[in-house]
């Protein structure tokens, strides 16, 4: 779909790397060129025309992501600079101030280090424990497992939507029903679910949600920090200095803004969040219910001709995204990549920064394709016809 806006896929490229960030179309760079070239000015700072526009522009895109996730008000959207950024700026601007020694934190084994680490911080400075949401045999989340991992002393479940290496849709509706009965919130990474499927922020009732623009087509360095108005009226910047302030004087005092600009020290990535904006309409067009269908489609397709091979093992064949990670028998997952590469297709090896996911798969590396609508079947019988290749082994050697 659409493969003719992406200028990569026109030079013989197969690019399987989704998961880590996506091709960009060509509007992007054009959206970009155009504010660089014809209104470059710095936003909300200047009462002249260009900065009014670049102002403008800069918070159409906050409707227009406010839009994308269904959430009431323009002003429950921060932007940062991705995923990573956001998680931290909830974990320690919000839940730093609400949890207190004792209170558990319930996690997966198959979370990226960006839900991880910022809560082993917090854990460390609070004494907070943290606990894990216990996986299935196909590493999933279910239900059951859930409720389990609750007790009177969780207060939050920080999950991924999707995870990044089983690419397993977690069940968020349920999780976050049966988390408020309990009075606990839920955080939610959506960076690898928000570019793939839709996600509606009040069907789902989440409360913190974070995700980045670069994985969904978009420029790097700009990422998305949805929180519900009440839970972000208490939220504290961790990022002090212009933009976010009202007032302050010499003797210390000083007054923040409200959200948004509370949380937007700082010039901006103007450029970036006025480019995310010609991409969500790009996405909107083409369909979020229809990216899905069709990476699911892909992914069977994927699935089914990977099964032929008997070298191969699939960890996550049933999981419902674009994301299938495998192993090579006999061949080191980062080989293997590199092997791919010579053919022009790019994936990914290694641990995918989900690094305690070995703990429950018992294997350290793996290498991922992970799918996105621009991809076809074509790609996907030469990736295929390569992995069949009676030498490969000779050839990695
Ligand atoms: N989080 C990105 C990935 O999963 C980088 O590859």
């Amino acid at each position: 779909m659409h493969r003719e806006d992406f200028n990569i896929l026109n030079s013989g490229i197969i690019y399987f790397d989704n998961g880590a960030t996506t091709l960009k179309p060509k509007i992007l760079g054009e959206a970009i060129s155009d504010y660089y070239d014809n209104y470059s000015s710095n936003a909300h700072r200047g009462d002249y025309a260009l900065s009014i526009k670049a102002s403008q522009k800069y918070e159409e895109t906050r409707y227009l992501v406010k839009d994308l996730i269904n959430a009431r008000k323009a002003s429950e959207i921060a932007f940062t600079s991705g995923t990573t950024d956001s998680i931290n700026k909830i974990v320690f601007g919000y839940f730093a101030d609400k949890l207190k020694k004792g209170d558990e934190v319930l996690l997966t084994m198959s979370e990226h280090a960006s839900n991880l680490l910022p809560w082993f911080e917090l854990a460390d400075r609070l004494g907070l424990k943290i606990k894990y949401i216990d996986l299935d045999d196909n590493h999933e989340v279910l239900m059951e497992n859930v409720e389990k991992g609750i007790t009177n002393k969780t207060k939050v479940i920080s999950i991924a939507h999707i995870s990044n290496v089983v690419g397993d849709v977690r069940p968020i509706k349920d999780i976050i029903k049966l988390a408020h009965k309990n009075n606990i919130l839920v955080l939610v990474d959506g960076a690898q679910s928000v570019p793939h499927l839709k996600v509606d922020v009040q069907d789902l009732d989440i409360d913190f949600l974070a995700f980045s623009a670069h994985k969904m087509c978009g420029p790097t360095g700009v990422g998305i920090l949805y929180g519900k108005e009440e839970l972000l009226n208490d939220i504290k910047p961790i990022i002090f200095g212009g933009g976010m302030n009202a007032d302050f004087n010499h003797d210390g005092t000083r007054i923040y803004k409200t959200m948004p600009d509370r949380l937007e020290a700082g010039t901006p990535n103007i450029a970036g969040v006025i480019g995310f904006g010609y991409i969500i309409k790009y996405l909107l067009d083409i369909g979020f219910e229809n990216i899905h269908k069709y990476e699911i489609e892909l992914k069977k397709y994927f699935v089914e001709k990977l099964e032929e091979i008997p070298e191969i093992t699939i960890y996550n064949a049933h999981s419902q995204s674009g994301i299938v990670t495998i192993n090579y028998d006999g061949i080191f997952p980062q080989d293997l990549s590199i092997y791919l590469d010579k053919y022009n297709i790019c994936t990914r090896a290694g641990n995918h920064c989900a690094k305690i996911l070995k703990e429950e798969i018992h294997i350290k590396n793996t290498c991922r394709i992970s799918l996105y609508f621009y991809n076809s079947k074509e790609e996907i019988d030469k990736l295929i016809e390569v992995l069949k290749n009676p030498n490969i082994k000779e050839e990695i050697i």
